[in-house]
């Protein structure tokens, strides 16, 4: 059984989705932790309802420190002994020192079809750019912002009269079927990508 641990930083739609999922039997999977950067993230109430233990690392006393708060991140980690780590809205920037102690078991879902579009505001700068097609991207984390290997993408058309909040809304949804998706084949050392298409009704 493969244990993971989820970061989030907001709501944690995404962590529970996660959960849900890895609370299916036979999963090859299982959290054993949600971290979160910050005491007021959504998403620890809603993993301590589902029996999933929480821990809480404040990146704000460690100021610019990034090292001192990846090194908190570890020592909060090691009690629960992660296999894996999910990002799930986690809005903080993991420099090379925590991401290669990590590499090939940390993956992220982000709200576009990377390589479009990393960073912040995913869904304005779709409608900005005219995109027929938007969607979201689960992929392997290294140092760099939004980048690594792409595990999964899921596409769905932008439609007319569409506003980044209802784009946002219907990416969520497929975010929510992508990554627990991701995550099965991902504990199970699949690293084919999947691809879901939901641009052709
Ligand atoms: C999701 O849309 C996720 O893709 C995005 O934050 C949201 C978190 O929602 N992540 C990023 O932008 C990371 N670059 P959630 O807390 O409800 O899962």
């Amino acid at each position: 059984m493969r244990r993971v641990a989820v970061f989030v930083s907001g709501g944690g739609s995404n962590m529970v989705a996660l959960l849900d999922d890895m609370a299916v039997p036979g999963h090859a999977a299982m959290p054993c932790v949600v971290l979160a950067n910050r005491a007021d993230a959504g998403g620890l109430a809603r993993a301590t309802e589902r029996g999933v233990p929480t821990v809480v690392v404040d990146h704000r006393p460690h100021g610019p420190d990034r090292a001192a708060f990846e090194a908190a991140i570890s020592e909060a980690l090691t009690p629960f002994a992660p296999d894996l780590i999910c990002l799930a809205g986690f809005m903080r920037k993991l420099t090379a020192g925590f991401t290669d102690q990590w590499a090939g078991r940390m993956i992220n879902i982000h709200p576009s079809l990377l390589p479009k579009y990393k960073g912040l505001n995913t869904h304005a700068r779709a409608l900005e750019a005219g995109d027929a097609v938007h969607g979201c991207t689960v992929h392997e984390v290294t140092a760099a912002l939004d980048d690594g290997p792409i595990l999964g993408q899921a596409r769905i058309p932008v439609l007319a009269g569409d506003t980044p909040q209802t784009l946002a809304a219907r990416v969520l949804e497929q975010e929510h079927l992508l990554y627990p998706a991701v995550l099965r084949r991902f504990a199970a050392g699949d690293r084919t990508p999947l691809f879901l298409d939901n641009t052709k009704t």
